[in-house]
């Protein structure tokens, strides 16, 4: 008779024989890609109603149609993207998933993966393995997620959060970090699906686990 596990055995964050990514990585991949599309849309309305620079965005492009729907749907998408956030951040973390996947990484090491990248000689046989930009990259989106999440707090209960007010500069100063941080993370978007569309069969694994 096979012994079943043990009530307190820690969770295992590695994936059974022959999957590429666990099913929670998948469902929080695109947990946080749906809190993404919201915050970033809905943030758009938010920002035509009093713009920082000489811009707007086309309004086709938001979500909320007019300044209170787009603040419910920042708000709610808000929690998705914390939660959801915490949690991803939570099990990499405590299983070691996080330095096994995307550590080591230093600047050699991408600069050769991204030489042989644009050469068209990097392979990508084995897709549990994520090659040094990609591991530099996703490692980015990540902190620029937290970045945004923390400039955010600022512009909600700035008075709550005046340490992190003052660390960033001030209110004012936090509302440039909170747009330049989305600005990098629609910038890591658009590449982000460049390079999906160059390899068709990792969507496939993000969708199906192999
Ligand atoms: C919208 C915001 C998005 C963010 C912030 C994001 C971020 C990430 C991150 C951090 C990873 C690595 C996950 C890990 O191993 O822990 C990843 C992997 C991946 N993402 Fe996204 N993603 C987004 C949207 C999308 C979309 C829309 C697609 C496809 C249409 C997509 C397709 C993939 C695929 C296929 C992988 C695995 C890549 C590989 O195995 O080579 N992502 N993404």
């Amino acid at each position: 008779m096979m012994a079943s596990p043990a009530p307190h055995d820690p969770p295992s964050a590695a994936p059974a024989p022959g999957t590429i990514h666990p099913g929670w990585l998948r469902v929080m991949h695109w947990l946080n890609a749906l809190a993404v599309i919201i915050m970033v849309m809905s943030g758009w309305r938010i920002y035509n109603a009093s713009p920082l620079f000489d811009f707007a965005f086309p309004k086709g492009a938001t979500l909320g149609g007019w300044l209170g729907g787009a603040l419910q749907w920042h708000f709610a998408g808000m929690w998705l993207l914390f939660l959801n956030g915490l949690l991803y951040l939570a099990l990499n973390l405590g299983t070691g998933r996080l330095s096994r996947k995307f550590f080591p990484v230093s600047p050699r090491g991408v600069a050769t993966d991204l030489n042989a990248a644009l050469h068209g000689k990097l392979s990508h046989n084995d897709l549990r393995h994520y090659n040094q930009v990609q591991k530099l990259a996703y490692l980015f989106v990540i902190v620029d997620i937290v970045v945004l999440v923390l400039s955010g707090l600022v512009l909600w209960k700035s008075v709550q959060f005046d340490l992190l007010r003052e660390l960033m500069g001030g209110y004012e100063s936090a509302r440039r970090v909170h747009f330049f941080a989305m600005a990098l993370l629609v910038a890591f978007v658009a590449v982000h699906l460049v390079m999906v569309a160059l390899v068709p069969r990792s969507l496939i694994a993000m969708i199906r686990g192999k």
